[in-house]
C-alpha cells in the first residue's frame, strides 16, 4: 500500500523485539524501523534509550547526524538536531542483557499461551464477556497481554483486592489528547470503545506459571462474581 501511495513506511517497533509477522521479522519491511529500551520493554536499559534500523545508506548517515546535534564533523553541525545519542551506561546494561532477550520471548509466548488456554472458558460465554486475544501469528512477543471486557473497571478493583495489579494501555485514544485536539479526524468511537474496556494482566519473563494460575483463577471467579 504505501509502494502504491508512495509513503515512505517507518515501523514502530519500540515493544516488539525479535518479533516476526508471517515469518518475516518486524523492522525489515520498511525504510527504518524505531525499537524502545525503556527499562520496561521486552529489552530494557536502566534508564532511556532507542534504536532506529535502516537498511538505507543515506537514512543511515543522517540519523546518525540527526542524533548528535547535526554534527557532520567536530564543531561541524550542517542540521538543526537533538542529542539522542544513547549513552555508554545503557548500551553496557544492553549489551549484558541482550543475550537473554530469546529466553525471555520464549517464557513469555509460554505465558501468553497459559493464559490463553486458562481463559478460554471465558471467552465468548455470555455471562462473562471477557474477550482473549487470539493467537494470531507465533511470531508475537508478547509485551503485554491485553483482556477486553465492558465490566472492566469493576474486574480491575476486584482484581486489585485480591493483590493482582493490571494497568491500562491505553486510557486515553490519541485524538482525545489534548495535544491533537486539532487534528482530523478527530473522532475515533471504536478505538474510544476499546479504551474504555481494555486492560492488561501481568506478564513479564519472571512470572511464574502458579502466578498466572493465580491471576487465571481470579479473572474467572471475579468475572462470575460480577455477573451474579
Ligand atoms: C508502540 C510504542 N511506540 C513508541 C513508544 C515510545 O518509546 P520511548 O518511550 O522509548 O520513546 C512506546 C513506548 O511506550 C511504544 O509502546
Amino acid at each position: 500500500m504505501a509502494d502504491q501511495h508512495g509513503l515512505a513506511l517507518i515501523e514502530d517497533c519500540c515493544q516488539a523485539h525479535l518479533a516476526t509477522c508471517q515469518g518475516v521479522p518486524v523492522g525489515t519491511t520498511g525504510i527504518a524501523a524505531a525499537y524502545s529500551f525503556y527499562p520496561t520493554k521486552n529489552l530494557g536499559a536502566f534508564g532511556d534509550g532507542g534504536a532506529v534500523c535502516t537498511r538505507d545508506a543515506a537514512l543511515d548517515t543522517r540519523l546518525r547526524r540527526l542524533r548528535n546535534g547535526g554534527q557532520t564533523t567536530r564543531n561541524h553541525h550542517t542540521e538543526v538536531a537533538a542529542h539522542s545519542r544513547l549513552d555508554e551506561m545503557q548500551a553496557a546494561v544492553l549489551r549484558a542483557r541482550l543475550p537473554y532477550l530469546a529466553g525471555w520471548t520464549t517464557r513469555r509466548r509460554a505465558l501468553a499461551a497459559q493464559y490463553r488456554a486458562g481463559l478460554t472458558d471465558t471467552r465468548g460465554t455470555t455471562n462473562t464477556t471477557i474477550v482473549v486475544p487470539p493467537a494470531c501469528d507465533p511470531g508475537h512477543v508478547y509485551h503485554l497481554f491485553p483482556l477486553r471486557t465492558a465490566a472492566r473497571d469493576g474486574l480491575r478493583k476486584r482484581l486489585h483486592a485480591r493483590g493482582i495489579d493490571t494497568l491500562v494501555h491505553y486510557p486515553t485514544p490519541l485524538p482525545n489528547q489534548p495535544a491533537f485536539a486539532d487534528a482530523s479526524p478527530n473522532h475515533c468511537p471504536v478505538a474510544t470503545s476499546v479504551c474504555d474496556e481494555l486492560f492488561s494482566v501481568p506478564l513479564y519473563p519472571g512470572l511464574t506459571d502458579a502466578a498466572v494460575s493465580r491471576v487465571v483463577d481470579a479473572v474467572t471467579d471475579s468475572s462470575l462474581g460480577a455477573a451474579r
